[in-house]
């Protein structure tokens, strides 16, 4: 049975105070939530306060980017190393923003799914279809394509300790959430590829996590589906009742 994983990417957002208060008021307020694994995903700047509020709590710390080198002359960059120094568990990459704004590519994702692996940090990759490729009909070949790029040499083993989030294009920050079946639709498809790559009891194992406008009022209903093993969330996970409406809505399925 997959645990559902509720990750708040709070990407360019808060500042100091807001950031540790927003650390604050989660951990006050999922306090006894035992049913679910939850995570924040500060600025790297905010990683290690917000760490230092967490710590011995039932909020993991990711980080929301890194660089795949080891320590050396990388100006502007973060070792995988240093976030687990400062206490991060977990690191998103590949999200859509860095795809299509930064412009990174799956071969440079894929250098950072495996050096995230290598530093013992749990990656949480993101995959997902523009609009006119989902009009295109051509949604699954794309995520497929995304997989098979960012997770190239990653061994079963490995396979096993990531976390894959489906986040279509155009329901990230737009308001427009994927249906639940249309989510399904992909899950299942994720997970399928997972399978012909590693075998079922892989396939098994492996969060995907849905990630496009998600909030309270919603949550439940596409979490509900089968594949779909959490959230990854963005402007909901900004406040403290926002987020926690939708760890509470969803702690029961
Ligand atoms: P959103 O962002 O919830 O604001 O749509 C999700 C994400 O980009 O991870």
């Amino acid at each position: 049975m997959r645990r559902l994983l509720i990750a708040g990417n709070w990407k360019m957002n808060l500042k100091l105070d807001s950031a540790k208060a927003l650390a604050q008021g989660l951990k006050d307020a999922a306090a006894g939530v035992t049913e679910v694994d939850i995570a924040v995903c500060p600025s790297p700047i905010y990683v290690q306060p917000v760490a230092e509020i967490l710590s011995g709590s039932n909020i993991g710390v990711g980080a929301q980017n890194a660089y795949f080198e080891k320590a050396g002359a990388f100006t502007g960059e973060i070792e995988m190393a240093m976030l687990t120094d400062v206490g991060c568990q977990y690191v998103i990459l590949g999200h859509s923003e860095r795809r299509h704004i930064i412009g990174e590519s799956s071969e440079l994702i894929n250098l950072k799914v495996r050096a995230a692996l290598a530093a013992g940090l749990v990656p949480i990759v993101c995959i997902g279809e523009l609009l006119k490729e989902r009009e295109a009909n051509v949604t699954n070949d794309v995520n497929r394509r995304q997989l098979d790029g960012s997770f190239s040499g990653v061994s079963a083993e490995d396979m096993k300790k990531c976390v894959i989030a489906y986040e279509p294009v155009w329901a990230i920050g737009t308001g427009k959430v994927a249906t639940p079946d249309q989510a399904q639709e992909v899950h299942a498809d994720v997970r399928a590829w997972i399978a012909e790559r590693y075998g079922k009891e892989v396939a098994d194992v492996v969060r995907i996590q849905y990630g496009g406008s998600v909030k309270g009022s919603n949550a439940a209903e596409i979490l509900s589906k089968p594949d779909v093993d959490g959230a990854l969330v963005g402007g909901a996970s900004l406040k403290v009742d926002a987020f926690m409406e939708i760890i509470n809505n969803v702690k029961a399925l």
